[in-house]
């Protein structure tokens, strides 16, 4: 499940990127798990993982960051056998429902990590391989003394630039008008040279199934933004 040469990534990442409060405050449980089918193996700290490893070849692989319940990435999964997936959540009753649904339908290319997004993005993914990393309706986190727990901040989009291959995506949502300018704020100060920037509102910049709050807030009419970054 690890690479060979496991290093930890060191100083890539600002080490400040949560501050010790807020990493504990977030930390679901000590160890991070990587759970293939029904079966959890624990990520011993800070080895950089081998997605060939996980999976057994070096298809594509796409990542869903706070995949929730996973309606979203369980569908897309089905529906592209060829491409390799993993869901990312720290909450583990969320994620829980999602590998819930995964196992009983016996998706092969689908894997979960119960994981906080920061550290996991930082210590534990490897450096330009994701394709495709999705991040829909992040936690707004409206008071000020939360917004570093903000998934979309310029550090975080930093982290999500390195661990993408050459024209990877990172794939963006949110029903947070005030968070969603945060955004492409948070964009212009992490000087990071995108080869691509697109936006909209209530149309889907990326292939069509839905995240479980996307669904419920398009039934009711809920203005939806969307935001993708091209490397
Ligand atoms: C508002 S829900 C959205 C769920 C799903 N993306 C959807 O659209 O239906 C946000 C999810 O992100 C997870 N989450 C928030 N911050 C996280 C972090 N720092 N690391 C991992 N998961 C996180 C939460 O546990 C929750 O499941």
């Amino acid at each position: 499940m690890y690479s060979e040469n496991n290093e930890a990534h060191s100083g890539e990442a600002a080490e400040d990127l949560l501050p010790l409060s807020a990493s504990r405050l977030f930390r679901p449980a000590k160890t991070f798990s990587l759970f293939a089918f029904s079966q959890e193996s624990p990520l011993p700290p800070s080895r950089v993982i081998s997605f060939p490893e996980i999976f057994g070849n070096e298809a594509p692989v796409e990542v869903e960051i706070g995949c929730g319940k996973s309606r979203f990435i369980i569908d897309r999964a089905v529906k592209n056998p060829g491409i390799h997936f993993i869901g990312v959540d720290y909450a583990g009753k969320w994620l829980g429902i999602g590998r819930g649904r995964g196992e009983k339908r016996k998706i092969g290319n689908l894997r979960f990590i119960k994981a906080e997004a920061f550290e996991l993005l930082r210590d534990y993914f490897p450096r330009g391989r994701v394709s495709v990393f999705h991040v829909y309706f992040p936690d707004p986190w409206p008071k000020k003394r939360h917004w570093k727990r903000r998934l979309i901040r310029k550090e975080s989009l930093r982290l999500f630039y390195d661990c993408l291959c050459p024209g990877g995506l990172l794939e963006i949502a949110t029903d947070d008008r005030d968070y969603f300018e945060v955004m492409k704020q948070e964009h212009s100060l992490s000087g990071l040279k995108w080869a691509g920037v697109r936006e909209s509102r209530n149309e889907r910049l990326f292939e069509g199934e839905k995240t479980n709050y996307e669904a419920k807030y398009e039934a009711g009419g809920r203005p939806l933004y969307y935001l993708e970054f091209e490397k």
